[in-house]
């Protein structure tokens, strides 16, 4: 009998016990906690709140983009990169890189050629099939485009492929293949909702990120992709992405 009383009492607090170590409200609310962490990390920053602006590279990915991708994941910070089709084909690997570390891929077109001088099937051709690499490899449905040297025109416009995306902040990377000069002419003169063009396909370019993120990140900025960026209704797309001066 009293063997049965003791087991029955073992029984009954650990039940209590259990009770409460499950249900005990600080535990809900670190729950809560790391939900809400979670959250903000798998992109839903609110960018009317928060300092945004985007870094897009360029004309890869190329031999340089995974060291790139190291930098980016030690920082925590996500990009958007414009991928040509022709240099997806020997690189797939860092392409689906890309996607699977959170950043976000749009379309710089098959061979890089100025749309304005190519036909409507050319300019469909060009656009469809490296939107169509994009998914082969990544299965992300992009819908972003970043046309070569920024040109286009109304009839571009018009044939609605995607988002056009320009930028307001250009490093001149290419040009200048300096750290200092790259670094300044990203962070200089940098406000909100900025979108600041690179090139992942010089070693000088990758080499100037780490410092463009320190400088931005102490100066309150936050680094989030295009998607992200135009989710925020207060942002002028018409006038400050589609019809870039740049
Ligand atoms: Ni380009």
């Amino acid at each position: 009998m009293l063997h049965l009383f003791i087991s029955l009492l073992t029984f009954f607090t650990w039940i209590l016990f259990s009770e409460h170590t499950y249900l005990a409200p600080e535990h809900f609310s670190l729950i809560q906690t790391a939900t809400a962490n979670n959250d903000s990390f798998s992109g839903s920053i609110d960018c009317s709140k928060v300092k945004c602006i985007a870094l897009t590279f360029d004309d890869g990915p190329s031999k340089y983009t995974n060291s790139l991708l190291d930098i980016l994941k030690k920082q925590w910070v996500k990009a958007t990169f414009f991928v040509i089709w022709a240099n997806i084909e020997h690189r797939e690997s860092t392409l689906k890189r890309e996607a699977d570390e959170w950043h976000e891929i749009g379309n710089h077109t098959r061979n890089h050629k100025d749309l304005t001088k190519l036909t409507p099937e050319e300019r469909k051709q060009e656009i469809e099939t490296t939107f169509k690499k994009i998914f082969e490899v990544t299965w992300v449905s992009s819908f972003l485009i970043r046309p070569p040297y920024g040109r286009i025109d109304e009839s571009i416009l018009g044939e609605q492929y995607g988002k056009i995306i320009l930028w307001n902040v250009d490093t001149d990377d290419w040009k200048s293949k300096k750290i200092d000069t790259i670094v300044a002419n990203a962070t200089n003169k940098i406000q909100k909702w900025d979108i600041i063009l690179m090139h992942d396909t010089y070693q000088t370019s990758v080499d100037a990120v780490p410092e463009i993120i320190k400088k931005l990140k102490k100066d309150g900025f936050t680094f989030v992709t295009v998607d992200e960026l135009l989710s925020d209704q207060t942002v002028n797309l018409t006038k400050k992405y589609f019809h870039g001066t740049h």
